[in-house]
Parts: C-alpha cells; structure tokens; sequence
C-alpha cells in the first residue's frame, strides 16, 4: 500500500489502482504524482486499462515521438484494430472531431496547422496586449465596489473567451452561448463519459456547427479582418479550406482557446493567495510576473493527460511491449512535478529556473493558443492583484470533480 490516499500501487509488477473520481485524489493529485515517482512511473492502470507515464523525460520525449499519433485511423482500419463502429447518437460530436487540429497526423495536420498558424505566432498576439489590459480593468471595474466576487465567471472565464471570439471574428455577444456549447463538448474528454453526456456533447455540437455556418455564410458575403475571414481565404497548395474544415477548426480554437486558459488563471490566484508570497514580489516586473506564470504552469497545470496511439508494434526502452492501435496515456500534470527534474517539486517556488514545464505539451501539437494564453496570463494576473490590493480567499475553493481537466468550481475572493 502506498501513503499516498486514493491510489494502490504494486511497483515491482508496475500495476496501479486509482478512481480519478476519488476526491482524495483529485483534489490534489500531488501526492499521488509523488508516490508514482517514487515507485513507478511508468505503469499499468487497472481502471482504464492502458499504460500510463509520468516521468518528465519520458512525457517530454514521447510527445515528440513520431511512432505514436493523436489519431490511428490514418494507418489501420477499425477492423484490423477490433474498434467498434461510431456511434450514430454521435454523429455530430464526431464529425467536428473529424478534421479538429488536435485529432489529425501529417500531412493532414500540417496543412491545416499551417493555415492558422500565423495567426497565433507571438508577433501577432503581441498586438492584443492592449485589448487584454484594457478588458482585464474593465471587468474589475464592474466588481471592484463590491468588496467580494466569484472570480471564475466574473474574470478568469470572460477574459479568454472575448479575446479569442475577437480573433475570429464571431460576436462577443455570442459569449454565453460558446461557453454553454463548449462544456457541454468537453464533458467528452474524461473516462467512460455517460450516454447523457455523449447525447447532450452531441446535441451542443449540432448547435454549435449550425451557428457557425451561418455566421461563416456572412463572411463569405461581407469578408472582415479577422482569423475567419483569413481562414476562409487562405490556400495552401491551391487548396481552400472546406466548410467542414473550417467549423472543425473555429470550434477547436473558441474551445481550446478559453476552457484551459479559464482554469489557469483561477489555479495560479488560488496557488498564489495560499503560497504565502506577497503579489508585490510575485509581479515586481515583467520577469519576475513571468517567471510566476510560469511556475503556476508547472504547480497547478490545467490539463493533466492526453493521450496517443501507437502507430505500429512498439517496445519501449524500459520493456513495455505495445501494439499497433495501443492506446498510451500521457501525465503532463505528473511529468511537471518530477523529483528527477525540478527539486522540491510539490513547492511553488516562483524563482525557480529549471527548464520549462510540459504543461502546453511538445513535438507536432504542441499547444497553438501558448503565446497567447501565456500574454493573458502574464497581463489578467498583475492586473487583478495590483488593483484589489488585500485580496484573499473567502473559503478553500473547491476542486472540480474532473481529474482530466484540473480546475475550480468556483473561486470565491474578498479584499
Ligand atoms: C493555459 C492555457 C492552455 C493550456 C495549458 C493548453 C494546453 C495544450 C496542450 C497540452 C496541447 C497539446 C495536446 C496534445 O499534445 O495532445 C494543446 C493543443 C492545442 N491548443 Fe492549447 N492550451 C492552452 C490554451 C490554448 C489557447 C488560448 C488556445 C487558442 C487558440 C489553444 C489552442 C490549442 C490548439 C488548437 C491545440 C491543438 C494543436 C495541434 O494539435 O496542432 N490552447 N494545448
């Protein structure tokens, strides 16, 4: 038995038992992390039934591993892999996931990535700075004489969701209705989602996919300058997006472009109100509020596993032994907090200097959005601590029930 709460943990035969759905563990998944270090990192877990790894190296190096994929289907027909068919309530979920970024391997993957890519380089974001700071001070604007506010929904969520509805050029008002559709689809992303779940994703997706063709429809009619409209005129090779691309796209950069970032920032204010360090150290200059950024990245990352195929029989150094179509899991969270990487790994310590964390990932899908997640951050942190000087905790937030995505139910502040 492991000291660690919610986990078991045979090391020699490297087999681990854990429910995600144990609040022990996912409230805070760190001392589990830690007695997987110590013990295993890399193992078999009985649950789900695959490997897991959660060593930095090993993370870091299988991201970049072009025997693994994000998808199979490109290499293997579900016959040859025993894969059940689609299933026909999610027709619609699955068609959005069809041509998303996230779902697809060369040359698919690289001509789409190319298309939106010049969008998200760091030059280009840079230009929204003003945008975010102008946003970050009119939201606390309207909080600010109240004394008290929930964080999650009145900042840290309206934030990233204006700015990248801004860069596409989809109507702000719009907002509500993106973050509804939204959660509704990621409910998809944890272990054995209900058929609830996979009905109403597939339902938020129908939704989802009808809007924005109508709105990609009045672009086509009166083109403007944003990330859209350049989508729908882009060419790679005399090719043009097609319609299907396009929505799989919009859909994958308004998702993935607020439901991490929205999570970050409650993380990084809750993990710096308990660290104990006073915010005017913690932002005393752009360094300095970068390298906070950054540890808060590594301490109380928002994402903690994706997954890969492997693409073909693989061994593994260390004698795992895997089949084509294999599923792997990857712990970013975990690989961020390993002893053989960063010392004292489960303290925040913002003037750490001890390479970079995997919490964007690495290789081929490397996070798109991080240049601009990273200038939200850098921007709504400062901004929020400078002006509401005081600010606490009201209570001991509570952790979301959603081991996959690692966030706050909400995060209740006073000052
Ligand atoms: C703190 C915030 C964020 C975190 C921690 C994060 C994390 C990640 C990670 C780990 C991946 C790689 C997944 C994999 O390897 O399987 C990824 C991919 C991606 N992210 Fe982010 N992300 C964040 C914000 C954003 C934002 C703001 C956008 C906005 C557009 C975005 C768009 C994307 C896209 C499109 C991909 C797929 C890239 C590809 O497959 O080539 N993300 N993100």
């Amino acid at each position: 038995m492991s000291p660690a709460p919610g986990i078991t943990i045979d090391g020699p035969a490297r087999r681990v038992s854990l429910d995600v759905r144990n609040p022990d563990f996912f409230r805070n998944p760190l001392p589990a992390y830690g007695a997987l270090h110590a013990q295993c990192p890399a193992f078999f877990w009985e649950e789900p039934q695959q490997w897991y790894f959660a060593g930095y190296d090993q993370v870091n190096a299988l991201l970049r591993d072009r025997r693994f994929g994000r998808q199979i289907l490109h290499v293997a027909t579900r016959e040859d892999l025993g894969l059940s068919e689609p299933k026909p309530h999610l027709k619609d979920f699955d068609a959005l996931e069809e041509y998303s970024l996230l779902e697809l391997e060369p040359p698919a993957h690289t001509r789409l990535r190319t298309l939106v890519n010049r969008a998200f380089v760091s030059r280009q974001i840079e230009q929204l700075r003003p945008d975010i700071e102008t946003l970050s001070h009119a939201i606390i604007d309207g909080f600010k004489k109240d004394g008290e506010v929930e964080l999650l929904k009145a900042y840290a969520e309206t934030i990233p969701v204006t700015i990248i509805a801004r860069m596409l050029g989809i109507p702000v008002e719009a907002a509500p209705r993106l973050l509804d559709w939204s959660h509704r689809m990621v409910k998809m992303y944890v272990f054995n989602p209900s058929v609830e779940t996979e009905l109403d994703a597939n339902q938020a997706s129908t939704e989802f996919a009808a809007y924005l063709k109508d709105i990609i429809a009045e672009k086509r009619v009166s083109p403007a300058d944003d990330l859209l409209t350049h989508m729908i005129r882009s060419e790679k090779d005399g090719e043009r997006l097609s319609e299907a691309e396009l929505i799989s796209t919009t859909v994958l950069l308004l998702n993935a472009g607020h439901e991490a970032t929205v999570h970050q920032i409650g993380n990084a204010v809750s993990t710096i109100l308990k660290s104990g360090f006073s915010p005017d150290q913690l932002f005393a200059s752009e360094e300095a509020t970068a390298r906070t950024v950054e540890e808060c990245l590594r301490f109380a990352a928002p994402l903690h596993i994706f997954q890969r195929y492997a693409l073909s029989d693989i061994e593994l150094e260390d004698g795992i032994s895997l089949r084509k179509g294999d599923k792997i899991g990857l712990m970013l969270g975990a690989a961020n907090v390993d002893p053989r990487k960063f010392t004292a790994p489960d303290t925040f310590r913002p003037d750490r200097d001890e390479g970079a964390n995997v919490s964007f990932g690495a290789g081929l899908h490397f996070c798109i959005g991080a240049p601009l997640a990273r200038l939200e951050l850098n921007l709504s942190l400062p901004i929020l601590f400078r002006r509401l000087s005081g600010l606490r905790l009201k209570d001991e937030p509570p952790v979301k029930d959603s081991f996959h995505f690692h966030g706050l139910e909400r995060l209740d502040l006073v000052w």
